[in-house]
């Protein structure tokens, strides 16, 4: 699918609300399975990733069933769920192998993950490793320790884990394997990284401690209590609507119910520092996690730096953060993100490629690059290279460019806002897919 876009859209109005959390929505389902009793979620999204954790938990005997405007996940307990027949297919979602690797070594239940040509490209052995230290048998594909990826049954121990990479989904696995471990199972890391995984665990009863850099969970965890929660809006996905806001001066968007954990809000913090005004209403706590209202203001902006320890507060958002800093006075630059090479796609030079062909001046580097602003954008034939941020940030871009744009290899918004197309045209903006 290709998107073609008019751009200079002018200034935009208007009130929106954005899909549920993908990062909540897949262990809200991951977690409901492993509890005693129904869970309801509304809200759920229905991005392709969450449907792949959905299709896993029922390959292991778990019921789960969409009824009206909710889903209704039967858990039964971690004893209850069974060796599935095949392979599991993750699809595009990391996080659904990830996640699931530390729930079967957790659970002693043995399965093979497979993925589509994206994700059997990206690394698991950086889960494999800690898994393996705490008694997991796992193997992953050579070259590289990839997909498939079997995990074996095999007896569990708790264990002291320190990450080298700031990630919430190596965090996660190894959390859900301590859930099946005698004792205390602890992780360190560089910088903290988003901690849905705690707080879901402290909501559902579990003995989890937790601070920035810090998880200590005692095991075993006999049984979860189910969990009844409206899934709230995904910042990632508010992303593309509060930097498009921001970058359109005399502009005011509204955004509700958007999460704010401050795990993944880093984007809020970059784009104020940058001189947007962005104003926060009527805070409230949802399922334990802190849910806020959005209203964006655009106007100027200024260059800014993001850092190593900002980075995993709002690394699904670079994409679009680099769009914003086109706009931006001066140049900004993005540093410690080597992490942005090993998502969908190579993020650091798919979105240079992209923003050099609409005459930006870039630089890229190992773990980062540098743009010059304000850049004013042109036109172009992009290519999203079958990765929903990319896909959506350029469709952003584009959106400001002179002239009409199109973003190859879109079909991928699916991932996670399959609405992305719509909610832009609510707010004025001509958009087609052919
Ligand atoms: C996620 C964590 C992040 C993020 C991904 C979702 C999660 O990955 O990029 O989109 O739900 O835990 P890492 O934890 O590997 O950085």
């Amino acid at each position: 699918m290709t998107f073609v876009i008019k751009g200079e859209a002018g200034v935009l109005k208007g009130s929106m609300m954005v899909p549920g959390d993908k990062s909540i929505a897949h262990r809200a389902i991951l977690f409901a399975a492993l509890a005693e009793g129904v869970s309801v979620f509304r809200g759920f999204p229905r991005g392709a990733d969450n449907l792949s954790t959905i299709s896993a938990v029922r390959a292991l005997g778990c019921k789960v069933e969409e009824v009206e405007d909710r889903i209704e996940v039967y858990g039964k307990g971690r004893e209850a769920l069974r060796a599935p027949k095949e392979p599991i297919d993750c699809g595009n979602s990391g996080t659904t192998a990830r996640l699931l690797a530390g729930l079967l070594a957790g659970s002693n239940i043995e399965a093979t993950l497979v993925g589509d040509e994206s994700l059997t490209r990206r690394p698991m052995e950086r889960i494999a490793a800690p898994l393996r230290t705490m008694g997991a048998k796992i193997e992953t594909s050579a070259p590289g320790g990839t997909l498939p990826m079997v995990i074996h049954r095999a007896p569990i121990r708790n264990n002291r884990i320190e990450l080298t990479v700031a990630s919430a989904q190596v965090k996660s696995a190894v959390l859900l394997a301590g859930l099946g471990a005698k004792g205390r199972t602890e992780v360190e890391e560089p910088f903290p990284s988003r901690d849905h995984t705690e707080r879901m665990f402290a909501e559902m009863g579990a003995d989890i401690e937790y601070r920035p850099c810090h998880a200590a969970l005692e095991g075993p965890v006999e049984s979860l209590k189910p969990l009844s929660i409206q899934i709230p809006g995904d910042p990632s996905s508010a992303a593309f609507f509060v930097c498009l806001a921001a970058m359109i001066p005399k502009s005011e968007v509204q955004i509700l119910g958007v999460l704010d954990n401050p795990g993944r809000s880093g984007y809020l913090k970059i784009l104020e520092r940058m001189g947007a005004k962005i104003q926060k209403k009527n805070l409230r706590s949802v399922g334990g996690e802190p849910v806020i209202d959005l209203v964006v203001h655009g106007g100027e902006l200024k260059c800014t730096d993001i850092n190593a320890p900002e980075v995993p507060s709002c690394i699904d958002e670079i994409p679009i953060l680099s769009v914003v800093m086109t706009q931006a006075d001066g140049q900004s630059t993005v540093s410690g993100a080597r992490e942005l090479r090993v998502k969908e796609a190579d993020r650091i030079t798919g979105m240079l490629e992209g923003l050099s062909k609409m005459g930006v001046e870039c630089d890229e580097f190992e773990d980062g690059f540098t743009i010059s602003g304000p850049n004013p954008l042109l036109s172009a034939e992009l290519n999203g290279l079958g990765d929903h941020r990319l896909v959506m940030s350029f469709a952003i871009a584009a959106v400001l460019a002179k002239g009409e744009s199109t973003i190859k290899d879109a079909s991928a918004v699916a991932i996670s806002f399959p609405g992305f197309a719509s909610a832009l045209q609510q707010l004025g903006v001509q958009i087609t897919q052919s």
